[in-house]
C-alpha cells in the first residue's frame, strides 16, 4: 500500500464526550479501588480493621479490590482511550453514539453491582469473575455493543491501514468475550447463586485458563495497544519498528493462550498439561520483550525529553515494569521456582509490579496527554503536580514489590525448612509473625501510590471543572497519516 488514502468527505465531529465520561470515571474508580487495597492490606497487619462486620472482612473485600481496579479502573482506561484512539487513527467519528453512550452507563452499572454484591457475600467464587450471574449477563451484553462500536468504526475509517493499536484493542474485546462467556457458564440456582457447569480439575483448567488470559489480554494486550498510541504520539516519533509490532503481536495472541496451567503447577491437573504451561510461558517472554524494547526504543532521538517531561516518564517506566513483571513471570512459571514462589506474597509482588508499574502507570501517562485535550487546554492545570505524581507513584510501587520479594522468599523458606529428624523449622504462625514488618512497607508503599492518585483526581478536576467540552471537526486532510513509512500517528499533534 502507498500513502494513506481518505476514502469519503463528509465533515463530521469526533465523539468526545464518552471518552471524557470515561476518562474521569478511570480516575473516581481508582481512587476507590486502590482505596479499598489500601484498607485489606491494612487488614493484614490490624485485623480489628474489619469493624466485626461481614461487609468488611477480608474474604469479601479483597474481590471488591481486585474487581474495582481491573475492571473498574482498567476497565474504564480501556474504553476511554481505545475509543479516542480507534477514532483519531480511524479519522472518523464513533460508530453509533447512542450505544457508545449504553456501553458507559451499562459498565458503570456492572461495577455499581459489583461494588454493592461483594461485600454483601454474594459470589461465583471463580478468581476474577466473582460477579453473579445477573451481573455475567449484563457484562455480555455491554461487551456485545462494545464490539459493535469499535469495530463498526474500524469498518467506517477513512484511512486504509489499520493502524497497530487498534489491532491490539480488537484482540483484546474478542478474546475478553471468549473468556467471559465460557468460564461464566453457570447454571443459577436463585437470583444471587449459580453453580459452574464445569466441575473438579476441568473447572479449575478453565478458571486459570480465563484467569491467566484475563492478565494476558485484559492487563497486557490492551495495555500495549494504549502504548503503541500514546508513546509516539508524547514522544513525537514514528514507532521504532512497524514490522515487530506486527510480529510480537501475533506472537503474544498465540502464546499466552497456551500458559494458563503454570497457576496449577504441582496439583491434579495432567502432568503433560503443567509442562506445556511452563513450556509456553518461558517462550512467552519473547513477545512480551519484543513490545517492551519496541516501546522504549521509540524514544530514540528523544531521550532527553525524559529529563522534563512527566508524561513521558510515566510511560517509559510502565515500560519497564512490563518488562520486569514479564521476566520474573516466565521464571515463576518454572515448576523448581514456583514451588518456592507459590501462596507466598512473592506472586502478591508480580502482581503488583505489573499492575501499579506497568498497567497503572500507561494509565496515569494516557490519561495526563488526552485529558487537556479533551477539555480544550494546552496542558493539565497544575503541570508540576504531574512530575510530584510521578514521584511518589514510582517510590509507591517500588516500596510495595520490594517488600513483597523479600516477605515471598522469606515465606517460601521458612516453610520449606526442615530439621535433620525432618520435622518443620518454622511453624506458620512464625512465618506470619516475621512477614508483618514487610506488610507494613507494602501499607506505605500502597497508601503513597493512593496520595498519588488523588493527585491526579485534583489535577483532572481542576482541568476539566468549566472547560469547554470540546468535539473537534474530524479534518478533511489526514494529519494523523499512516503509512508505512511513516507509521504511527507520529508526526502531528493536535
Ligand atoms: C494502592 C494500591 C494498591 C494496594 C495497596 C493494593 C493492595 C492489595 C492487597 C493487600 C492485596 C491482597 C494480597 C494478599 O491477599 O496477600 C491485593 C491483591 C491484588 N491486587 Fe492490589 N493493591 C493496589 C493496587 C492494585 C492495582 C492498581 C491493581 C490492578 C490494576 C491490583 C490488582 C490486584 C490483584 C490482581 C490482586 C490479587 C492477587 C492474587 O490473587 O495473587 N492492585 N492488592
Ligand atoms: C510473560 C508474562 C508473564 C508470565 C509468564 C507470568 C507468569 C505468572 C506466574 C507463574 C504466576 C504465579 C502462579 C502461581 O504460582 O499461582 C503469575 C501470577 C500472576 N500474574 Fe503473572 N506472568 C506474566 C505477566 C504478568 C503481568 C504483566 C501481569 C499484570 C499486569 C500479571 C499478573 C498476574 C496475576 C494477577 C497473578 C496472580 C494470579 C492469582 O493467583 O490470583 N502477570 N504470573
Amino acid at each position: 500500500m502507498g500513502t494513506s488514502e481518505i476514502v469519503g468527505k463528509q465533515a463530521e465531529v469526533f465523539n468526545y464526550g464518552v471518552v471524557r465520561q470515561f476518562s474521569v470515571m478511570t480516575v473516581v474508580w481508582g481512587i476507590i479501588g486502590m482505596s479499598v487495597g489500601l484498607l485489606v492490606a491494612l487488614q493484614l497487619i490490624w485485623p480489628e480493621l474489619n469493624f466485626e462486620t461481614p461487609w468488611f472482612s477480608y474474604g469479601r473485600l479483597r474481590p471488591v479490590h481486585t474487581n474495582l481496579v481491573i475492571f473498574a479502573f482498567g476497565g474504564n482506561a480501556l474504553f476511554a482511550t481505545s475509543y479516542y484512539v480507534v477514532q483519531r487513527t480511524c479519522q472518523v467519528r464513533l460508530y453509533c453514539t447512542k450505544l457508545a453512550s449504553f456501553t458507559f452507563w451499562g459498565w458503570q452499572l456492572v461495577m455499581l453491582g459489583a461494588l454493592i454484591t461483594l461485600p454483601m457475600g454474594f459470589t461465583s467464587s471463580k478468581e476474577y469473575a466473582e460477579m453473579e450471574w445477573p451481573l455475567d449477563i449484563l457484562i455480555t451484553i455491554v461487551w456485545v455493543s462494545y464490539a459493535v462500536v469499535f469495530f463498526g468504526t474500524i469498518v467506517k475509517r477513512r484511512v486504509r491501514h489499520i493502524y497497530v493499536a487498534n489491532w491490539f484493542y480488537g484482540a483484546f474485546i474478542t478474546t475478553i468475550a471468549v473468556l467471559h462467556i465460557f468460564n461464566n457458564l453457570e447454571i443459577p440456582v436463585s437470583m444471587w447463586k449459580s453453580y459452574s457447569v464445569y466441575a473438579g480439575v476441568q473447572d479449575a483448567m478453565v478458571q486459570w485458563w480465563y484467569g491467566h488470559n484475563a492478565v494476558g489480554f485484559f492487563l497486557t494486550t490492551s495495555f500495549l495497544g494504549m502504548m503503541y498510541y500514546f508513546v509516539p504520539k508524547q514522544a513525537n516519533r514514528p514507532v521504532y519498528s512497524y514490522r515487530l509490532s506486527i510480529v510480537h503481536f501475533w506472537a503474544l495472541a498465540f502464546t499466552y493462550m497456551w500458559a494458563g496451567p503454570h497457576h496449577l503447577l504441582y496439583t491434579s491437573l495432567p502432568d503433560w498439561t503443567q509442562s506445556l504451561g511452563m513450556t509456553f510461558s518461558l517462550i512467552l517472554l519473547a513477545p512480551s520483550w519484543g513490545g517492551m524494547i519496541n516501546g522504549i526504543m521509540t524514544l530514540s532521538g528523544a531521550w532527553h525529553k525524559l529529563r522534563t517531561d512527566p508524561i513521558l516518564k510515566f510511560l517509559v517506566t510502565s515500560l519497564s515494569f512490563y518488562g520486569m513483571s514479564t521476566f520474573e513471570g516466565s521464571m515463576m512459571a518454572i515448576r523448581t521456582v514456583n514451588s518456592l514462589s507459590h501462596y507466598t506474597d512473592w506472586t502478591i509482588g508480580h502482581v503488583h509490579s505489573g499492575a501499579l508499574g506497568w498497567v497503572a502507570m500507561v494509565t496515569f501517562g494516557s490519561l495526563y496527554y488526552m485529558i487537556p485535550r479533551l477539555y480544550g487546554q494546552k496542558q493539565m492545570a497544575l503541570p508540576k503536580l504531574v512530575e510530584v505524581h510521578f514521584w511518589v507513584a514510582t517510590l509507591g510501587v517500588v516500596l510495595y514489590i520490594a517488600a513483597m520479594w523479600i516477605s515471598g522468599v522469606m515465606q517460601g523458606l521458612m516453610w520449606r525448612a526442615t530439621a535433620p529428624d525432618g520435622l518443620l523449622t518454622y511453624s506458620f504462625v512464625e512465618g506470619v509473625k516475621a512477614t508483618y514488618p514487610f506488610y507494613a512497607i507494602r501499607a506505605l508503599g500502597g497508601f503513597m501510590f493512593v496520595c498519588g492518585i488523588v493527585m491526579m483526581g485534583v489535577n483532572v478536576f481542576l482541568t476539566a471543572w468549566g472547560k469547554p467540552r470540546v468535539n473537534p471537526v474530524v479534518p478533511l486532510t489526514n494529519p494523523d497519516a499512516i503509512s508505512p513509512t511513516n507509521v504511527g500517528p507520529a508526526v502531528v499533534t493536535e
